[in-house]
């Protein structure tokens, strides 16, 4: 996949795609990137992207000139571009999944209030929000976007990963445990250590749904509560429940 980012402050991005995967997945030639300083398509002389909202209110607008020739140079309209902003439609793991499959992605890093309206109209294919907060860093939430996309490419991590999280699909994840299995006083889950494949499986499925109901209630709807699992949330309701973060082992930290 071809990535071209477009920013004020690409500094901010580059070091993302120096490092761990990402710099792998580039290494492979799964990830190409190009990152554009739009401040570089201000033709005035001191370079000047932003300006004051007609009709008053707070901030600054990102201009649309420069915008504009960056997008173009940029190859859009033509490919998917993307404009990251909280009023944007919310991303998803099918979004990204969607997102992934495109041979090429441009994406647009807003800063202060925004950018004109006229550019997301003659430029834009998706306008795209990473959660019902409001970042100060469009550069933030574009990483973020790309993160949840590149790794989803063939190649880039390995299937069992991808495999595992489909199998769950819809249901936040099982807690994992790693050596020593006695940790202070807190031991791992006999099940977890017994090397009863069958048996692991049905503790994770049901410690993901205990899990998904005490955070995510929403999220367990007809598609993933067939039958067999909510029969699986009777019984782990039955073992005792879902425990918050501290409350198991809060007795030992207040004898402290
Ligand atoms: N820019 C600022 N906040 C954002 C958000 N929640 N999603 C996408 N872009 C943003």
């Amino acid at each position: 996949m071809k990535l071209t980012i477009l920013s004020l402050f690409p500094e901010i991005l580059k070091t993302y795609f120096e490092a761990s995967i990402m710099k792998r997945a580039v290494a492979a030639g799964h990830v190409e990137y190009s990152l554009v300083n739009i401040r570089d398509y201000a033709t005035d002389k001191h370079h000047k992207c932003d300006d004051e909202v007609f009709g008053g209110g707070a901030g600054m607008l990102m201009k649309p000139e420069p915008l504009d020739k960056a997008l173009e140079a940029a190859g859009s309209p033509g490919i998917r571009t993307v404009y990251v902003t909280p009023s944007g439609r919310l991303l998803t793991q099918s979004y990204a999944e969607e997102l992934s499959r495109e041979a090429g992605l441009v994406i647009l890093c807003g800063r202060y209030e925004g950018v004109d309206q006229r550019i997301i109209e003659s430029r834009i294919t998706d306008e795209i929000s990473i959660g019902d907060y409001v970042l100060s860093s469009g550069e933030v939430a574009a990483l973020v976007l790309v993160d949840a996309i590149y790794r989803l490419m063939p190649g880039v991590i390995s299937g069992e990963s991808l495999e595992e999280e489909s199998f769950s699909k819809g249901l936040l994840e099982y807690p994992q445990y790693t050596r020593p299995a006695l940790y202070d006083t807190i031991r791992v889950p006999d099940v977890v250590l017994s090397g009863n494949h069958a048996q692991i499986a049905r503790w994770r499925l049901k410690a993901s749904i205990l899990k998904t109901l005490a955070y995510r209630p929403e999220l367990l709807t007809k598609d993933n509560l067939a039958e067999d699992i909510a029969r699986l949330l009777r019984e782990a309701i039955d073992e005792g429940g879902w425990h918050e973060p501290g409350t198991v082992h809060s007795s030992r930290t207040n004898e402290e």
